[in-house]
């Protein structure tokens, strides 16, 4: 059970409604806290001085990734920081070795960042881009994968969990495919690592990106984890060598290769902290009560005439992010509605997935109701009474 009184944790919910967690989730006073100490007691930079507030703050620094490594479970391989899985997912685009006429393969069910990376590699250095298509509730085909694939696919690129849909891609069964064709495989956890155990070995990945935002910790934290250092840095600078001479450098082993410059410090210490809140309440607890809310919304609005619930339903693996549209009424006007009417905060448009919403035939999008720990059946119920008035069906 997720303890009911987490929610004084998070002071914003007092006076909200609180449904947009997978734009970015709230961060409960812990990890405020955290960052808070760290400017009070060791403010210094990472990795460079050598009094004592350097080194309080390098060690606090050096922790947070260890934390987030030991959350999903790298035994081997980096795990670098980075200001969002935005970022990361260009340090791989920017950071792989291509070869004209390289494939990647990435889906339709994408984020706009995990789509644009490739998109300009197809433009500027000639990659064959293939994408596959995912069924009306974003169910993806691993025989489409297998169709597609070919000895020069250099990678492919998925998301483990819609940030539209809210399914659940079974991203192993891609990976056997992906190690056959020794393709690397590149998996965007940003809604996944958040809300449900992740494991990088069962996985079977490469790369992961995450956004630390997503999951209670701070804005301008996220993290591109990869199995081998096989990327070139997309940035050069302080803190990334082992020796420069007038003649050249070389660069150091390990994440501080892929961070040039001051780091976000307390940012990575209020992210290793939300990694802790996160743990004490348990991974499969936060899926759990999730789960539980997530029915209990698709089956109210489900009942509401004029609306149609859009994505898999309540059964099986899947987050909680539920996508709906009231018949002849925009997603946005909607969204302010449910602010004005009842202090709800929901998403609402194309979520930065534009080819979904073609395929979808959604060109206004979606209103987007998303979960995070701190949600509860009476926010479930909110929503859907809101959405019935709304709907004008009484
Ligand atoms: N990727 C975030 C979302 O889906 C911003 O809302």
């Amino acid at each position: 059970m997720i303890p009911g009184d987490i929610r004084a944790d998070f002071p914003l919910l007092s006076s909200v409604c609180y449904l947009d967690s997978a734009a970015t989730s709230l961060s409960p006073e812990p990890v405020l806290e955290a960052m808070l100490e760290y400017e009070h007691t060791c403010r210094a930079n990472s990795g460079r001085g050598v009094h004592r507030l350097a080194q309080q703050a390098s060690q606090k620094y050096r922790d947070a990734h260890q934390k987030v490594k030991k959350f999903i479970h790298a035994d081997e391989g980096d795990l670098v920081f980075t200001r969002n899985s935005t970022e990361a997912i260009n340090m791989v685009a920017s950071g792989l070795p291509w070869q004209n006429g390289d494939r990647v393969v990435t889906t339709l069910l994408e984020h706009h960042s995990n789509l644009l990376p490739w998109m300009r590699l197809r433009n500027r250095q000639g990659i064959d881009l293939r994408l596959l298509t995912p069924a009306q509730d974003g169910t993806l085909d691993p025989a489409d994968l297998e169709a597609v694939i070919t000895k020069k696919t250099r990678l492919v690129a998925i998301t483990q969990a819609s940030n539209v849909l809210g399914n659940v891609v079974p991203v192993a069964e891609f990976a056997k495919i992906c190690h056959d064709y020794r393709a690397l495989l590149l998996v965007d956890g940003s809604q996944s690592v958040p809300h449900i155990p992740v494991d990088v070995g069962q996985l079977g990945c490469d790369f992961l990106c995450f956004s630390g935002h997503k999951m209670l910790g701070p804005t301008g934290t996220g993290v591109l984890y990869m199995k081998e250092p096989c990327l070139e840095p997309l940035i050069l600078g302080g803190g990334i060598v082992d020796r420069v001479t007038a003649a050249g450098y070389t660069l150091a082993e390990g994440y501080e290769r892929y961070e040039a410059g001051t780091p976000n410090i307390a940012g990575a210490i209020g992210l290793g902290r939300a990694i802790e809140y996160l743990e004490a309440l348990g991974m499969e607890e936060i899926q759990r009560h999730e789960q539980q809310i997530t029915r209990r919304i698709i089956d109210g609005l489900s009942g509401i005439g004029n609306v149609q619930v859009v994505g898999p339903g309540s059964e099986g693996t899947r987050i909680g992010v539920i996508s709906f549209v009231i018949k002849g009424l925009n997603p946005h006007d909607v969204a302010i509605m449910l602010d004005g009417e009842a202090d709800i905060m929901v998403r609402s448009g194309h979520h930065c997935c534009m080819p979904l919403m073609d395929l979808l035939n959604l060109p206004d999008g979606t209103v987007r109701a998303s979960l995070h720990c701190y949600n509860t059946i009476e926010d479930a119920d909110r929503l859907v009474d809101t959405v019935r008035t709304i709907a004008g069906d009484f």
